[in-house]
């Protein structure tokens, strides 16, 4: 949502600006532009749509200079016009960003200075406008008079400073710039950074120094290409296997048949002392916590309760001491989710990051947490994250339920189950050519219907979710008894209602919603695993078996080919798939 990249150092920076624009694409952003300072003028290029027609913009009107910021802008007032592109200009048309900071630094610069005093003017204009702001920003700027030196700040928004060799980055995300350094230091709230090509500053806003350490990135560049993938999201669907290994990786303890999570810093009385859990996210993430409340009721007999970050955080949900909270994202910077992580902290309740982004504004201001460990996903649509997640939350309830009731041999039951799962999830993807051709089949379908039961119920949530996002297509996801309460309306030819029916404790009752569904000429795509698949045939229209599995790992299944079903119908349809409309990676406002 919103992207910047900044550069300063000896080489051209355009180049680097729109490279970085690029790989913030996935993001979200209806509009772009960049300003570079070239003999100590300020050239800006903007306009609104793709970075494609601002990159057409700058080769029909070069601009070149080695200091310079560059703006991806996600609408949310004012429309989506080149006016309105960033990066925006003070009244003197010499500063990009700000025309606050403008008029103070262009008032404290009346009587003539020299260049280190124009560089601590324009630091110290920065602060004291930003000191004026109400609501949260992360900004890059640059000056016409301070050429080899630029600024960035963040409240709310991320940002990250890249330590290069002889030149400095800024960007909202590191992998905007993990191809030139993979040195980066994350900015805390409150932060201003001055930098130029040989040296940075960091001070708070009121001018105080602070120190931050320097980070390795944990990935490379190679990790955010594509490769012979045509989308990011296939790609990113098809490395689960792998990525569901990496997010139990050394977290399992066969010999106590237990799981090992040290990341939440939690003595063995305090996690047994937990009465209550919280889970909490937005999206796929609020998703993954559905499948998480039945799991640990089921394997720790907690009680657990699931709310969108959105509400939890307005709401006065009454608290026990006893509760534990988990803020769910794949980002760490979700707003709302980020909101919620405040707000149970400020209440003092011991707050927990379930996080895929290592560096986030999440995993850094919670008590502790389990990282996901699931490389970064660039496809808008989140699939690996979401079976890295539901990975957590199942080991989250083997830890609790061994604190608890659970015997060693049913924990020893859930690690089978879970070290089973890469290559269940490679199983399922060899199932790509039938789903692939069920989707062709579908494709002039008026929208879907997901129904599931249980662990499934949510699965039916996030099939929807991932229709609805990438295929544009009406979608909605619903627990299968609630057919018959309303839902039976729509059934009709043209609406395919895809039923997750695995062979688990309410497969008959699946099966009967499915003849209500059957007997109203609605089709049907049933997903379904073991012995079951004989008791639909001649009920449902396309059959998907599955591997058989306990019934609390099965979503990690399930949702596979529900991903590959929205993926292959976008593709289909001529979709943007990993650039879906109106869509933002990282939902950074409110
Ligand atoms: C998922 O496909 C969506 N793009 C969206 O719902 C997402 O899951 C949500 O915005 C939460 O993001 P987070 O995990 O980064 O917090």
């Amino acid at each position: 949502m919103c992207g910047i990249v900044g550069y300063v150092g000896r080489a051209k920076a355009t180049p680097i600006l729109l490279d970085g624009l690029r790989r913030l694409e996935y993001r979200g952003y209806d509009s772009a532009g960049l300003a570079i300072v070239e003999k100590g003028r300020l050239e800006t290029r903007k306009c609104a749509g793709r970075i494609a027609a601002l990159e057409k913009l700058v080769r029909k009107q070069p601009v070149s200079g080695s200091l310079g910021v560059s703006h991806t802008r996600w609408a949310t007032h004012g429309k989506v016009n080149d006016e309105n592109a960033h990066p925006h200009f003070d009244a003197s048309g010499k500063l990009a960003l700000v025309h606050l900071i403008g008029k103070i630094y262009d008032d404290s610069c009346a009587s003539t200075v020299d260049a280190p005093g124009k560089k601590a003017r324009l630091f110290d204009a920065v602060r004291t406008a930003l000191r004026q702001v109400i609501g949260t920003y992360g900004i890059a700027l640059v000056h016409a008079d301070v050429p080899d030196f630029m600024i960035g700040a963040r409240r709310g928004s991320p940002l990250v400073l890249g330590v290069g060799n002889g030149e400095n980055f800024l960007a909202s995300d590191v992998s905007a710039i993990v191809a030139y350094t993979r040195d980066a230091v994350y900015l805390n709230d409150f932060d201003v950074v001055a930098a130029g090509p040989e040296k940075f500053e960091i001070t708070s806003l009121a001018g105080d120094s602070t120190e931050h350490p320097v980070s390795k990135v944990e990935f490379t560049a190679e990790d955010i290409r594509k490769g012979d993938y045509p989308h990011y999201m296939l790609k990113e669907i098809f490395e689960q296997s792998n990525t569901v290994r990496d997010a139990m990786r050394g977290r399992l303890n066969a010999e106590e048949c237990t799981a090992k999570l040290g990341g939440l810093n939690m003595a063995p009385p305090e996690l047994r002392d937990v009465g209550r859990i919280v889970l909490t996210g937005c999206g796929t993430a609020l998703h993954a916590g559905r499948v998480g409340e039945y799991l640990i009721e089921r394997v720790a007999n907690i009680p657990t309760e699931v709310d969108y970050a959105s509400e939890f955080r307005h709401r006065n949900t009454p608290m026990t001491p006893e509760t534990l909270v988990f803020a769910i994202s794949q980002s760490g910077e979700t707003a709302d989710t980020l909101g919620a992580l405040r707000e149970s902290r400020r209440k003092g309740f011991r707050t927990l990051g379930i996080c895929n982004n290592v560096a986030s504004t999440i995993a850094r201001e919670s008590d502790g947490g389990v990282y996901m460990h699931a490389g970064p996903e660039i496809g808008v649509a989140a699939t690996k994250s979401f079976t890295s997640q539901l990975v957590i939350l199942a080991l989250l309830g083997l830890l609790f339920g061994r604190m608890r009731n659970l015997s060693t041999a049913e924990g020893s039951r859930v690690i089978e189950a879970l070290e089973a799962l890469p290559g269940q999830i490679d199983a399922v993807l060899d199932l790509n050519d039938q789903i692939k051709a069920i989707a062709k089949r579908y494709a002039s379908a008026n929208g879907f219907l997901f129904f599931g039961r249980q662990f499934n119920f949510p699965i039916a949530l996030e099939g929807a979710l991932k229709m609805k996002e990438i295929t544009y297509l009406f979608a909605e996801g619903h627990p299968s008894a609630e057919l018959k309460h309303g839902v039976i309306a729509l059934i009709r030819s043209d609406l395919p209602s895809v039923f997750i029916a695995p062979d688990d404790s309410v497969f008959s009752k699946n099966v009967n919603n499915i003849e209500q569904v059957k007997a109203r000429k609605g089709p049907i795509i049933a997903l379904t695993s073991g012995n079951c698949a004989k008791h639909l045939k001649g009920i449902a229209n396309e059959i998907i078996v599955l591997p058989e599995a306990p019934d609390y790992v099965m979503p990690i299944l399930n949702v596979v080919p529900l991903q590959l079903l929205a993926y292959h119908l976008a593709v289909e349809l001529g979709r943007d798939v990993d650039k879906p409309r109106n869509l933002a990676k990282s939902v950074t406002v409110e």
